[in-house]
């Protein structure tokens, strides 16, 4: 049995910029797909993976995320007098005990790798999950929990691998591939952001991470990297260099990239879809408006 993960970080600290004007006065992460916050479906995936401590990496202006995880008296109980008792249980659990969330700030943009090593100090000693709360992941058994059932088996570091078209491996962090053995991938390289022609292979990291304590060191001497960032791919590819293991795990489930327009309307709307209350009446709209494009065509 290897050593139990119960901390995540949340590197929340990213500016948004894809998404303005919204993100003016509001963090992305509050942003709703259908009526609960990005940073609500991590904050879920964590809790079903086991993770007890919830580090969040933040930055100037995202004092809304910190309050989302306060209790809200008011609300409460104007909720108890009108007796809408499921809405106070769904708001309650999104209350964070006390002691179970902590806050560090990244004082500047220096890349990921940066923002992670910002919550060394909390990690100490011990392995931790990395979410990244763009990513948003549908399946039936969530990501990080696949991972760690996986993690169980091989120690070391897992990062969650999807495969993605070759002409898009400038947008992620590329796995260099040695052996399979069913969703597990050993990998014997990463490269961060390479053009196509470059990319050593189409496996491309998502983000969900379980990391050793070792990479905070290796983080500690990094330069900068891809796109004069300090990046989170080449602290795990270090540890390829030392000796130590890296694996990707093929994880099984829908993965939207709510870190872009697209991507969020897709997620929005496969989202609402699923939801009991909404899938007639959205499908049944989503169903016309083909229609009528295809008559207008
Ligand atoms: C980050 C990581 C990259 C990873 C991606 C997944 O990039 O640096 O390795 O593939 O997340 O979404 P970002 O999307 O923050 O540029």
């Amino acid at each position: 049995m290897k050593n139990k993960v119960t901390k995540a970080i949340f590197p929340v600290a990213g500016l948004g910029t894809r998404f303005l004007p919204a993100t003016k006065s509001i963090p992305k992460e509050i942003l709703t797909l259908v009526d609960r916050p990005l940073i609500q479906y991590a904050i879920d995936e964590a809790r079903a993976a086991g993770i007890k401590e919830f580090i969040f990496v933040t930055s100037r202006g995202k004092s809304a995320l910190e309050d989302y995880f306060d209790d809200a008296p008011e609300l409460e109980t104007a909720l108890r007098k009108k007796n809408k008792d499921e809405l106070l249980q769904e708001l309650k659990s999104t209350n964070m005990e006390s002691g179970a969330i902590a806050y560090v700030r990244q004082n500047k943009p220096l890349g990921l790798g940066h923002a992670v090593w910002c919550a060394r100090r909390l990690v100490h000693n011990e392995p931790f999950a990395v979410i990244l709360t763009d990513d948003v992941i549908a399946a039936e058994k969530p990501c990080l929990q696949q991972m760690m059932e996986a993690y169980d088996e091989t120690g070391g570091n897992i990062v969650a691998a999807m495969e993605v078209p070759r002409e898009k491996t400038s947008s992620y962090g590329v796995l260099d591939c040695e052996s399979e053995d069913g969703a597990t991938v050993k990998v014997k390289g990463m490269v961060e952001k390479p053009a196509p022609e470059d990319a050593p292979s189409n496996l491309a990291v998502i983000g969900r991470y379980i990391l050793t304590p070792k990479i905070m060191q290796n983080l500690n001497k990094l330069k900068s990297g891809a796109g004069g960032e300090i990046q989170l791919t080449d602290a795990i590819a270090q540890e390829i260099s030392d000796g130590n293991p890296v694996y990707g795990y093929r994880f099984r489930g829908q993965r939207y990239d709510c870190g872009t327009k697209a991507g969020f309307l897709q997620a929005t709307v496969a989202f609402g879809l699923q939801r009991p209350d909404l899938k007639d009446e959205f499908s049944d709209y989503l169903t016309d408006l083909m229609s009528m494009r295809q008559a207008a065509e």
